[in-house]
């Protein structure tokens, strides 16, 4: 699969994102409730001096889940110490970063459901009691012995709350859902953006990039720049509405967001099959795509926005996907301007 501006995950030219980190609670826009919630209990961390409690971060891809973890531990003034799921592979690994914290540090593990059970098992005592229960020697002669670790805070980020071990999703204290962005929350963080990288938009410029990013800070920040780059190919100094309308058409964004692959998928939808219901399967055969890219990666943001709908008996296109398509809806009783050809 190639690149997708709209894509949700981390691509390697975003790198130049770093610098659009908000480092402090203050400057993390939108996600009210769980903002709210953590500087209550920083602040009662602090007072007592204590570590804070566990952290589970979930939500969507591109959301801030790393930037809040990073400013969790900027707030509390200690050390942040980043690590993920899948790079955790031998006890051995996760024995190393344990012992290395200092008193109140935040241990941050990225995709937390990816952890082998074993490794699992191991952070259940570390979360709980701060102490490693190691195995030396082999058959017989093997005795355990009971290592303390500093008291630390463990923020694991996940994608997939749901293939969280029910265990260690106990073990956390605090459980935060991150939410889709609002168009208005989207326009404070594209404005914010423009001012760090210097690039001058107007508001109407903001709005029309805010409302086709997905509900994402980190597609709105990518859709910023390509427009920003539009814009002086253009000799224009400033991004208006009009160049960002545009721009994002060039780019095969439509005004709802989706690209040429989602509208791929719901024309095929449409077409092939009189927009459902239609199986996961056949969809995938139909688009040459896998189950599983359809399942993560498309579908989520076409569900969210109620262009198709999921039933028992397949995926249906809704009347607002059809008219998002230019399609007359033919359950309806408008007169169909759809011939199907079978
Ligand atoms: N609340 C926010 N305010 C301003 N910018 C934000 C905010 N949240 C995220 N961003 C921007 O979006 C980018 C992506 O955020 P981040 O990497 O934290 O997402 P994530 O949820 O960890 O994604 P993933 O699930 O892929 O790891 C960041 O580089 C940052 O610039
Ligand atoms: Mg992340």
């Amino acid at each position: 699969m190639d690149e997708r501006i709209i894509a949700t995950d981390a691509q390697a030219a975003d790198d130049w994102q770093y610098s659009l980190r908000p480092r402090r609670l203050s400057e993390y826009i939108g996600q009210d409730k769980a903002k709210q919630n953590l500087s209550v209990f920083v602040k009662a961390a602090l007072t007592r001096r204590e570590a804070l409690d566990h952290v589970l971060l979930y939500g969507p891809p591109g959301l801030g889940k790393t930037t809040l973890a990073n400013i969790i531990a900027n707030e509390l003034n200690v050390n942040f110490r980043p690590t993920s799921g899948p790079a955790i592979e031998r006890a051995g690994d996760l024995a190393a970063i344990l012992t290395n914290l200092q008193p109140r540090d935040v241990l941050f593990i990225d995709e937390i459901h990816r952890l082998s059970r074993q490794i699992e098992e191991i952070l259940y005592s570390a979360m709980e009691d701060f102490a490693l229960d190691i195995i030396i020697g082999k058959g017989p002669s093997a005795r355990s012995i009971r290592l303390d670790i500093a008291p630390f805070t463990l923020i694991g980020a996940t994608t997939k709350a749901g293939a969280l071990s029910p265990p260690l999703r106990d073990r956390f204290g605090v459980i935060s859902r991150l939410e889709y962005y609002s168009t208005d929350a989207l326009i404070e963080i594209i404005t914010r953006a423009a001012q760090i990288l210097k690039i001058p938009i107007e508001a109407g410029g903001a709005q029309e990039i805010a409302r086709r990013s997905r509900g994402t800070p980190r597609i709105a920040n990518r859709l910023l720049k390509r427009v920003r780059d539009f814009a002086q190919v253009e000799g224009s100094a400033t991004i208006t509405d009009d160049i960002a309308d545009r721009a994002l058409l060039a780019l095969e964004v439509d005004r709802a967001g989706l690209d040429h692959t989602d509208r791929r998928m719901l024309d095929a939808m449409i077409k092939k099959f009189r927009g459902g219901p239609v199986g996961l399967e056949t969809i995938a055969a139909s688009i040459s795509e896998t189950r599983e890219t359809i399942e993560d990666i498309y579908e989520p943001y076409l569900l969210q926005l109620g262009f198709i709908m999921r039933t028992p008996r397949g995926r249906v296109v809704t009347e607002l996907g059809w008219r998002h398509m230019g399609i007359a809806y033919p359950k309806s009783d408008a007169p169909t301007l759809f011939d199907f050809d079978d």
